[in-house]
């Protein structure tokens, strides 16, 4: 079990919501995660007591790190681009911190992975502009300068072609519309075009649940200055970094 002082990680995601009891310093998971599937549709109420569940599967009494897929504020959820709207404008750490009767925060969900990242995975130990971008059902991203996170950076909804850029090129838009692997990367290169013309990273992590696939695309795409690496802690990211925002 995980003892009175462990932290724990959620990550809430589309799908799925899954946590676990996190060794902070190593940052790797102390249990195998939990995960239960994302009720539809994902109001808070049911979204709280699906986290519930997920927290009480194990004997966790300290403090919870959440992440939550849209802008986080102090606490305060306030876009929704891919779950519920009734998330607008809530107190999300208050109603967690209720529900479970523990001290909880809550974070962007890549601000968490790349959080993870810069520590413990493919960013450690690296200065100047690093972008961290999570590809799934939509583009995440957590820009840091020398180490130093700038939140809700929103990326995913920069304009490529006239639409949201993750209508295009996220994991789900190659899914929707039955993208071949070499289609597909050309989307992300133009997309990977938008955000090196904007931000000039040296460096950008390539996360999300399609990482995990990364020889299929990564060899695809074409060179550019920002060197573009696989995301090391894949999807342990969001919740090794939620549990790592609890403790800070
Ligand atoms: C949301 C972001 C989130 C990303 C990945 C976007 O639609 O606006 O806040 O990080 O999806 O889940």
């Amino acid at each position: 079990m995980s003892g009175a002082k462990a932290l724990f990680g959620v990550d809430i995601g589309g799908s799925g919501i899954k946590g676990a009891p996190v060794d902070v310093e190593r940052g790797a998971l102390l249990q195998e995660r939990h995960k239960v599937l994302t009720p539809q549709p994902a109001s808070p109420e049911s979204v709280v007591a699906a986290v519930r569940e997920v927290v009480r599967h194990f004997d966790h009494r300290g403090p919870v790190g959440l992440t939550f897929p849209g802008v986080v504020v102090g606490g305060h959820t306030r876009t929704a681009a891919n779950v519920d709207k009734g998330w607008i404008g809530l107190d999300a750490a208050g109603l967690f911190r209720e529900a479970l009767d523990l001290p909880a925060v809550v974070l962007n969900d890549a601000d968490a992975a790349g959080i993870a990242e810069m520590t413990h995975g493919a960013g450690q130990g690296r200065a100047g502009v690093v972008l961290v971008l999570t590809f799934g059902t939509g583009i995440g991203s957590a820009l840091f300068t020398d180490g130093r996170l700038v939140p809700n950076t929103e990326l995913g909804h920069l304009e490529l072609r006239g639409k949201d850029a993750e209508r295009r090129a996220s994991s789900a838009a190659r899914e929707r519309h039955e993208l071949s692997w070499p289609q597909w990367a050309g989307r992300v290169d133009e997309y990977l075009d938008l955000v090196e013309g904007l931000f000039s990273p040296q460096l950008i992590v390539i996360g999300g649940g399609v990482s995990r696939k990364h020889e299929k695309f990564l060899p695809l795409l074409k060179a550019r200055e920002a060197e573009i690496v696989p995301a090391l802690l894949r999807n342990d990211a969001g919740i090794v970094g939620a549990a790592m925002a609890a403790g800070a």
